[in-house]
């Protein structure tokens, strides 16, 4: 059984210690009913088990390295949530070396930490439960010092190895996260082919997981944001349940969870069809600030000045169009462009639309390399109450975002396919 991921995880492991890995656990929506279970990315990046109430022990100095706890089959309740590998299928479908029930867990995890030197576990990852057992454990290792027993002297996060591996991109994943884009930029141009006023946003929301779903994505990856008219200044705007008016812009943010591997694109584009001349100023201005960014992902530049161009590229534009007023220098130093545009330019992803991997190395940003993924999503958002500036402007949100993967000689735009030019999205929606 093929398991490269566990494979390098070992390897990168001080070969003293042990690691331990849980499983996301089910989530209550309300009383008694759960959402649609959604495995931990770090576990699922490991193991490719999907199940809760599981455990992944690795050993690299032992002869079983890697052991899963497991739920053990069960007729009774698989008639009512469906199957489970179980102990045999851990074993046989997901490489498990040996495997247990969930229940002994506790029982044998004392065996498991006894004279490793370093613990790897991420306390404080949402299980608070294991969190306690494993620090009882721990402590009662402690307390058997004279009878031979060894605690581990240090706690590690797992994350210090895991969250470097899932930086980087292998091209399978890379494969799922392509599709992942196909099928939001489907989406996206969808939603543009079948906009029109007096729609209600939640409609565009159904149409767009719809395809999301029908195309095979697990779920959206993130909750589908569907912005019109002064909606799209709202930065995280969920609530989705507007009238679409004639004459505003539509800002959606959509992307569709695919094997595990997400896509975090956004698309701007007037509902009517055709851009005003102040709608098409400002995202004009958007897009000039995201060409140039996208331009700027290569192996060796930092995100720090990725995101720099952006505000210098918007902060000369707003001023230019009279939104700000003064020289760049002074607004980008007293960050005057944060009243319309807050946030920064992008973030890495992949199993997790915000991904894990660390951004600063040494207090420096650090130099993107081939294989990461992450985000170019320039925005201007003025708030339609916005004092002493061109009125023609006011309540009008744009965002435009990309998922671009950084390859040896540059990189490549995997949400290409949704259309984000002017004159694309007119002739597009044209075809409505
Ligand atoms: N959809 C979340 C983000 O753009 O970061
Ligand atoms: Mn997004
Ligand atoms: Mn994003």
């Amino acid at each position: 059984m093929q398991r490269p991921q566990l494979d390098e995880f070992i390897k990168r492991m001080n070969p003293e210690s042990v690691a331990i890995i849980a499983s996301a656990r089910a989530a209550t929506r309300s009383n008694d009913t759960h959402y649609r279970y959604r495995q931990d990315s770090d576990f699922y990046y490991l193991t490719g088990f999907d199940e809760p109430e599981a455990i992944a022990v690795v050993s690299p100095s032992k002869e079983q390295k890697f052991t899963l706890f497991v739920r053990p089959r069960d007729p009774e309740r698989e008639i009512w949530d469906g199957r489970r590998a179980g102990v045999e299928g851990a074993k046989a479908e997901y490489g498990a070396d040996e495997a247990f029930p969930i229940t002994e867990f506790e029982e044998k995890v004392g065996d498991y930490l006894n004279g490793a030197t370093n613990l790897y576990y991420r306390i404080g990852n949402g299980n608070a439960d294991l969190d306690e057992t494993i620090i009882h454990q721990i402590k009662r290792l402690r307390t058997l010092a004279r009878k031979g027993m060894r605690a581990p002297e240090a706690i590690i996060d797992t994350g210090t190895i895991i969250h470097e591996m899932r930086l980087f991109k292998s091209p399978e994943e890379i494969e799922m996260m392509q599709r992942a884009a196909d099928i939001s930029a489907e989406a996206h141009r969808e939603a543009m082919l079948q906009a029109r006023p007096d729609m209600k946003e939640y409609e565009i929301e159904a149409l767009i997981e719809y395809i999301f779903r029908k195309s095979g994505a697990n779920a959206p990856a993130y909750t589908t944001i569907v912005g019109g008219g002064a909606n799209a200044t709202v930065l995280h705007y969920i609530t989705n349940n507007e009238t679409l008016r004639d004459g505003d812009l539509l800002l959606i943010d959509a992307g569709a969870e695919y094997q595990g591997y997400a896509a975090d694109i956004t698309r701007t584009f007037p509902v009517n069809g055709r851009f005003t001349a102040a709608q098409r100023e400002i995202y004009d201005l958007v897009l000039e600030a995201q060409l140039a960014c996208i331009e700027m992902v290569r192996p060796g530049s930092r995100p720090q000045d990725i995101n720099k161009r952006s505000v210098e590229v918007l902060t000369e534009g707003m001023i230019r169009l009279g939104l700000l007023k003064g020289d760049a220098e002074t607004l980008i130093k007293e960050e005057k462009y944060k009243q319309f545009y807050m946030h920064t330019i992008g973030h890495f992803i992949g199993l997790d639309v915000h991904d894990v991997g660390r951004y600063h190395i040494k207090d420096e940003s650090r130099q993107l390399e081939p294989g990461m993924v992450m985000t170019v999503e320039p925005g201007i958002y003025i708030a339609a109450d916005t004092k002493e500036i061109p009125e023609k402007y006011l309540g009008i949100g744009v965002r435009i975002e990309d998922d671009v993967l950084v390859t040896e000689d540059g990189n490549r735009i995997l949400s290409s396919k949704a259309p984000k030019q002017v004159e694309e999205i007119e002739e597009l929606m044209a075809k409505n």
